[in-house]
């Protein structure tokens, strides 16, 4: 998956196609149709979050996308078994290991690698020896990315939602810095640099712009744009704003 300049990723995640399916727990929309659509578009990988309480991917989702999807598919996931044992069955290209809450919104913080357990490790092995590229999701924080190094992570997604969410210019730069960061350090130690959560068409660019950036994973602001627009003009427009038009 080696990146050279100028060639920065876009990873569409389309949880929140399936979120609309749940409403009413029917048939439509699929996002496996959603998949077929992003990739049209110009996505470089599909990613979607199976959580263990199953609010809005399903595992018939993850093994129809699997089949179906051309380009990489990265599954985010806990280490919860239940979620676990569909990563095993289905193999995904990339694994974006993360927390979760069942109270949570969205995934809330990155990891904790300090209180990192031995089922972590065992998952991360075991996901590496199928062949699948594990990444971290991590905030941005030197002590968690050396750890990450240290249990074999092969790839971080720094969280930038605090980024995102920032109100006062001055408290979006000190964010961006420390993006920019922890970025420096996740390539010293030979891991792949990706980024995600809360990106959109207005705040991308920065973040896009962060030297060696290989990869952003861009859900809630593509299917939502995709509303009015269709899936693939929404991911030719971010792909246009990641390139700062
Ligand atoms: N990356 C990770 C690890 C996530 O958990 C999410 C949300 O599921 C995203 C990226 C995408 O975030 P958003 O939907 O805010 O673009």
């Amino acid at each position: 998956m080696g990146c050279g300049e100028g060639m920065l990723r876009l990873g569409v995640n389309i949880d929140h196609v399936a979120t609309v399916r749940q409403a009413r727990r029917g048939v439509e929309p699929d996002p496996v149709a959603a998949a077929v659509l992003a990739e049209l578009g110009g996505a470089d990988a599909i990613t979607v979050h199976l959580r263990e309480d199953r609010r809005h991917i399903q595992d018939r989702d993850v093994r129809l996308l699997k089949q179906t999807v051309q380009i990489d598919l990265n599954l985010e996931l806990s280490i919860a078994p239940s979620v676990l044992a569909v990563a095993y069955e289905i193999v995904p290209d990339q694994a974006t290991l993360v927390p979760e809450s069942r109270q949570e919104v969205t995934t809330e913080g990155g990891l904790d690698l300090t209180a990192a357990t031995e089922s972590l490790q065992v998952a991360i092995d075991r996901l590496r020896q199928q062949g699948t590229e594990v990444s971290l999701f991590l905030d941005p924080d030197a002590v968690q990315i050396e750890r990450a190094k240290a249990i074999g992570a092969q790839a971080v997604e720094l969280h930038t939602g605090a980024y995102a969410t920032a109100g006062a210019p001055s408290d979006r730069q000190l964010q961006l810095t420390r993006l920019e960061q922890a970025a420096e350090l996740i390539q010293q130690l030979g891991m792949r640099l990706v980024a995600g959560h809360g990106l959109n068409y207005h705040n991308v660019f920065p973040v896009a712009s962060i030297p060696g950036m290989t990869e952003l994973n861009i859900g809630h602001s593509i299917v939502s744009r995709s509303l009015a627009v269709g899936m693939p003009q929404a991911v030719r427009q971010m792909r246009l704003a990641m390139s700062g038009h």
